[in-house]
């Protein structure tokens, strides 16, 4: 019987472990987790989501405290176009982010960044192209775009130094979203160095609608694996989304799969960015208590946690402090929910909105407690001491289990 640990992923001239653990914004996916995953001869990912609070948080920078100073006189204002992002600050957040991880960077595996398209930070174009090359510039080994995928990407950053050099992979949830982005990157004569093949029980945003659930992985994989043959297109695919064992892992492998990239079963890990009482949710989740919900500003469906502070929350919307979803108009769909709320109910003190989520603050806040399908197994994963909690794992651990075990077995810790 086969195990992870018998298959290898080849980028390039790198031989890895064909394991990546996928990007978790806002910082759930840590430099610590990413470092862990590369030291084990794996592919780990930081996520670019929302940086300059991140590098408040563990850099001790002010970069939110000073855009909201900045303009504060606008946040009563329905209109936030005028909340723009300093391009030279972005690029100090991403340079301080990228460029400390790289250099702690140990062993033989690689950090690669996600880089969150939809967060269009009220100038897609000039933002993007600022978040991306200043991680190029500052050594990370790879970039995944992620959903939201902008088909002009790779134009943004086709003069760059290391455009040949560095990784480039993207994530789709369907053939149709990988022939399109290759058609237009053609012209770049670039091909991705990988794709991720996201299906439907993943964490974060999904590719897909409210019908998520007629839609299956390994069909999906199958599909482009056969397309990719027909044109004699040779670039690793790595399936995602509800891959919870090494067994499953190999099923992939088997199958004609590079790699797999997991996430789930890192989210009660040490390394994760996530507070330890939110693990604990995490941990205790039943199958009843994860859903599917359209509370995302961004139109993407999102799996997360019922009890997610996040649902149902009304806080006025903190476009000033940040405003990664703004769109190049200065608008977001949770501006318009709050503000319908505040018409409604003009004399409350306090609003609930159900049908959107400021996202930007939720997640900064670790409030939005989004996860994978199978996060109603992860206490099947850990211990349980006598005060009920369950013992959080190491990456080490994590990882070890989904590269050796066999029969669908699951490693508890010592
Ligand atoms: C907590 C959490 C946050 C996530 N955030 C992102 C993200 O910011 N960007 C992204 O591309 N994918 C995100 N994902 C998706 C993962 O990178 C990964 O592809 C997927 O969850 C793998 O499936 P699994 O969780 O069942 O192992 C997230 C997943 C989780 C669990």
């Amino acid at each position: 019987m086969k195990r992870v640990d018998d298959f290898r992923l080849r980028l390039g001239s790198q031989e890895l472990v064909p394991i990546m653990v996928g990007g978790m914004g806002v910082d759930i996916s840590t430099a610590d987790l990413a470092l862990a995953t590369a030291r084990l001869g794996g592919v780990g990912h930081i996520s670019d989501a929302m940086l300059p609070t991140v590098s408040d948080r563990r850099y001790n920078t002010k970069y939110v405290k000073n855009k909201l100073q900045q303009y504060k006189f606008n946040v009563a204002n329905t209109d936030k176009s005028v909340v723009q992002f300093d391009l030279g600050l972005i690029a100090e957040a991403t340079a301080t982010h990228v460029g400390r991880t790289m250099e702690a960077k140990r062993g033989s595996g690689l950090v690669f960044i996600n880089c969150m398209e939809k967060l269009t930070m009220n100038s897609p174009r000039d933002t993007l192209r600022v978040r991306l090359r200043t991680a190029m510039d500052h050594g990370i080994d790879g970039i995944t775009l992620a959903a939201g995928l902008h088909l002009g990407s790779f134009a943004l950053i086709e003069d760059h130094p290391r455009f040949h050099d560095v990784k480039l992979g993207i994530i789709v949830s369907s053939l149709r979203a990988l022939q399109l982005f290759l058609k237009k990157s053609a012209r770049t004569g670039r091909l991705p160095d990988y794709v991720v093949i996201e299906g439907p029980l993943a964490g974060g945003h999904l590719g897909f609608g409210m019908d998520w659930a007629q839609y299956d992985l390994a069909t999906i994989v199958a599909e482009i694996r056969d397309w990719m043959r027909e044109q004699q297109l040779d670039i690793p695919l790595i399936p995602a989304g509800g891959i919870f064992t090494g067994t499953d892992a190999v099923a992939f492998l088997e199958a004609g799969a590079a790699a797999v990239q997991v996430a789930t079963r890192f989210t009660v890990t040490r390394e994760c960015g996530l507070p330890d009482d939110v693990k604990q949710h995490y941990f205790k989740a039943s199958e009843s208590e994860i859903e599917v919900n359209q509370i995302s500003p961004t139109g993407y469906p999102m799996r997360m946690l019922k009890s997610s502070p996040a649902i149902g929350s009304g806080i006025r919307p903190n476009c000033e402090a940040y405003g990664y979803l703004l769109d190049s108009h200065g608008n977001c769909q949770y501006i318009d929910a709050y503000n319908r709320e505040v018409a409604a109910h003009p004399d409350a003190k306090k609003i609930k909105v159900r049908d959107k989520t400021c996202l930007c603050t939720h997640m900064r806040n670790f409030d939005c407690w989004t996860c994978g399908h199978y996060t109603y197994r992860l206490k099947d994963t850990s211990r349980r001491d006598d005060n009920g909690d369950y013992r959080i794992l190491s990456a080490e651990h994590v990882f070890r289990d989904y590269q050796f075990s066999t029969d669908n077995k699951v490693a508890l810790p010592d």
